[in-house]
């Protein structure tokens, strides 16, 4: 493939962005990936967590079939990346405990366990003792908890340098630039990179997470709806036998709380929420309540290696669920929105683009989540 004309512009880099890149080019097309590399994408902060059950919330139940289809597939997913990156992903099968604080925290979680068996989810209570066997680590005199035991773990920066090279390895061509995409009429005719250089495709895919919204498109289309919603999360190293073997969370005094341990003593401790725009500078407040709320938890993180603060974007859309499919404007695919789902929707949404791309049909399982349904919201009023 000669630079300057693909079968396919993936625009934005992550790792949805270098998925739906890797399976297009799996497909036979012919596949450019663009992205200035500048490493401002969530997955550089995000913890990872494959978590359907305990990421559960009451109001977003559409998008739960979407969570379990991508976490089914994603032992088998993570292996083929590896497999064929040569990279590992640092997936991990470790099962979710989340801690009760008290008596109200304990309440909430079997309202959760309730909903969540309703729905046909595996998930168990604990008592203390339970939990403490369990995770011995944790702090004395929690009440309970709750055992997902099928809510497990990936390490996004390993999954994006394996998923990179997988689509290297395919043919995937990378282009490091931002980019907009260009029309002619009402298709797309590929896109235009920063210093100008015309790139000819006859489908544009938007995988630009929380700039997705920014990309300078023609006024005749309606840009996805995709605001950036702040996270910071923490990087600790603990000796491996003093760290969690579970996925911990809970909810301290009101703030939510996860800490994501690594095989190599690595814990990622996340996560803060703000509404603060494209602003991705640490704010001490979080860090503190972040390192006061874990330790609270599982007091020897007092003790550990402070490694790392990190700032990501959120991608959030106006009802919490991705925005994949047909954007409007023939040839153009928006793949975002993905909000606090991003990494374990990945394998899913990129399978669903590729078919998109590759057949032209709409696969069942997004139909739910095709942009134009904040179109017809909005004229339908
Ligand atoms: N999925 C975890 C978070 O968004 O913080």
């Amino acid at each position: 493939m000669a630079t300057g004309s693909c079968d396919v512009a993936v625009v934005g880099g992550g790792v949805i962005g270098s998925a739906i890149a890797w399976r297009c080019a799996q497909r036979g097309l012919a596949v450019c990936l663009v992205d200035p590399d500048d490493g401002r994408g969530a997955w550089r902060t995000a913890a990872g967590m494959l978590a359907p059950v305990t990421e559960l919330h009451y109001t977003e139940t559409p998008l739960l079939s979407l969570n379990l289809a991508s976490l089914a597939r994603y032992r088998d997913f993570a292996a083929e990346a590896q497999d064929l990156g040569g990279l590992p992903t640092g997936y991990r099968e470790c099962g979710t405990v989340t801690v009760a604080w008290d008596g109200a925290d304990l309440a909430a979680l079997q309202d959760l366990q309730a909903f969540a068996t309703g729905l046909g989810l595996r998930s168990r209570m604990l008592t203390g003792r339970e939990l403490r066997a369990l995770e011995p680590g944790l702090a004395a005199g929690l009440p309970g908890g709750l055992l997902a035991e099928d809510d497990h773990q990936v390490d996004p920066r390993l999954l994006h340098a394996a998923l990179r090279a997988a689509a290297a390895n395919a043919g995937v061509e990378r282009i490091r630039s931002t980019a907009r995409p260009a029309l002619s009429g009402d298709r797309v005719r590929g896109l235009v990179t920063a210093d100008g250089t015309a790139v000819s495709a006859p489908v544009v895919v938007i995988a630009a997470g929380a700039w997705s919204a920014h990309l300078d498109l023609p006024e005749t289309v309606a840009s996805p709806r995709v605001r950036p919603v702040k996270g910071q999360t923490l990087r600790l190293r603990l000796p491996v036998a003093s760290a969690p073997e579970h996925v911990v969370r809970g909810t301290v005094k009101g703030s939510p709380i996860y800490l994501v341990p690594r095989a190599d003593g690595e814990i990622v401790v996340g996560a803060s929420s703000e509404e603060a725009g494209f602003d991705q500078r640490p704010r001490a407040g979080a860090v503190y309540e972040l390192l006061r709320d874990a330790q609270s938890v599982f007091p020897e993180l007092g003790e550990a290696v402070f490694a790392e603060v990190s700032t990501g974007l959120r991608p959030g859309s106006p009802d919490n669920a991705p925005l994949i499919g047909p954007a409007g404007v023939e040839g153009l695919v928006y793949a975002c929105g993905h909000y606090r789902n991003g990494v374990l929707l990945t394998p899913v949404t990129a399978d669903a683009v590729a078919e998109l791309v590759a057949t032209g049909t709409v696969p069942e399982l997004i139909a739910p989540f095709l942009p134009a349904r904040f179109d017809e919201a909005v004229a339908t009023g």
